[in-house]
């Protein structure tokens, strides 16, 4: 693995000299962008670390190209004032992380670690979408909209009736709901994957799933909530990537919120699911993220609509809906007491009352999920999208 440092500075450089002990590693350093990318051989993966002082819109528009062309190279950036702003332009140009200077000295050679993991074998980075998962994530950035409960049934869903190899992780690393909804203990979750960072790979990482009676295996979220903040995106990116070489569907719960945690989630997803309820502050709520996600450049392909407690007596109908949002409805799951009964047994309501109207619904949603990926190792058959709920 070839480690090219272009930084002025030296800062880049001096940090990572500590990994060049590691096996397969040789450290380069460039003077430009454009020099950088002449130093890396086709077959070679490579890591490109521009420091503090090389121009951020001209490291943006070389990971574009580089992106583009499918160059094995990731990019890490390492910058004076690491902005909100400036985060979310480098992760659409498919620069993989950014780092403030005071970060770079502790975070550096992780994130170079990281960057080294996602980059895994060439045949995966090239053809993912057929050999690996299909990554789903459940969104919304209001709270208490359904999105575990609809992702802990979905995931069931897929490994169980639909008999699917199947994964869910919990991002919402605080409060994470999953644990409770599958009544799964949390011996080992995410946090005590990411201590053993430096050397997860697939097999190690399989230890850390917490197996379902449906098949499903779970990721959890971190018992102690203050235990969130090691599992940076990094990492989360990493572990995903792993996920998709291990399973034929990963889902990812959210939190309610629009941080780097759920853009990384997204950025990784081959679908979102965005959930929303039918009261007015939901669909306003929905209808700015949906706008968000636009102007972050996220393709409107990418994002479905899906109405939970689709017959709450309120105001609005599905048309209105999906008027206000511009967005398609791909499934309606009716409002049933059902549901925070299977919740309050641990038992989701797909395999609690199979029969009715919720889990069919949900099941329903999960068969498009399922439609929408080849069964593994074989010919793709009958994978048309179809709509559901309509
Ligand atoms: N279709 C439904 N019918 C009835 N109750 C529902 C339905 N969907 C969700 N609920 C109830 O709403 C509550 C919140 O659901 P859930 O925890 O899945 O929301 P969330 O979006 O994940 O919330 P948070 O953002 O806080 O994680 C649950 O207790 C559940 O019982
Ligand atoms: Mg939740």
């Amino acid at each position: 693995m070839l480690i090219v440092t272009i930084d002025a500075s030296g800062l880049c450089g001096a940090v990572l000299a500590t990994l060049e002990s590691s096996a397969g590693v040789t450290l380069a350093s460039a003077g430009t962008l454009e020099e950088a990318s002449a130093s890396w051989a086709t077959d070679e993966a490579c890591v490109v670390v521009t420091g503090p002082t090389v121009v951020p819109d001209e490291v943006f528009a070389a990971a574009s190209r580089w992106s583009a062309n499918q160059e094995p190279v990731a990019v890490v950036m390492v910058t004076p004032e690491p902005s909100a702003e400036l985060l979310r332009r480098a992760l659409r140009a498919g620069v993989r992380d950014v780092l403030g200077v005071s970060e770079a000295q502790e975070a550096l050679c992780e994130s170079v670690i990281a960057a080294v993991t996602s980059l895994g074998p060439r045949v995966e980075s090239a053809d993912r979408a057929d050999v690996g998962a299909r990554v789903v994530s459940v969104f919304s950035t209001k709270g208490g909209v359904g999105k575990s409960v609809i992702a802990t049934n979905l995931g069931v869903a897929l490994a169980g009736p639909l008999g699917r190899s199947t994964a869910i992780v919990d991002l919402d690393l605080q409060f994470g709901d999953v644990a409770i909804m599958l009544q799964l203990a949390p011996e080992r979750t995410i946090y005590e994957a990411v201590q053993v960072f430096d050397r997860l790979d697939a097999e190690m990482l399989r230890a850390y799933l917490t197996p379902h009676d449906s098949g499903l295996r779970a990721l959890l979220a971190p018992v102690r909530p203050e235990d969130a903040e090691a599992v940076t995106v990094n990492r989360i990116s990493a572990i995903i990537e792993l996920l998709r070489g291990m399973v034929d569907f990963v889902v990812l719960d959210t939190p309610a919120t629009f941080d780097d945690v759920v853009l990384t989630a997204i950025d990784h997803s081959d679908d979102v699911y965005t959930v929303a309820t039918m009261d007015v502050a939901s669909i306003k709520n929905t209808r700015i993220s949906m706008q968000k996600l636009r102007q972050l450049g996220y393709d409107d392909s990418l994002v479905h609509l899906v109405l939970n407690r689709a017959d709450s007596k309120v105001w609005l109908d599905a048309a209105e809906v999906e008027k206000a949002i511009e967005g398609r409805i791909v499934a309606k799951i009716p409002s049933d007491r059902l549901v925070p009964r299977s919740v309050n047994k641990g038992v989701p309501v797909v395999l609690d009352a199979p029969r009715s109207v919720v889990a069919k619904s949900i099941l329903d949603l999960a068969r498009s999920i399922a439609d929408s990926k080849g069964v593994s190792g074989d010919v793709a058959q009958g994978t048309a999208r179809t709509g559901v709920g309509s």
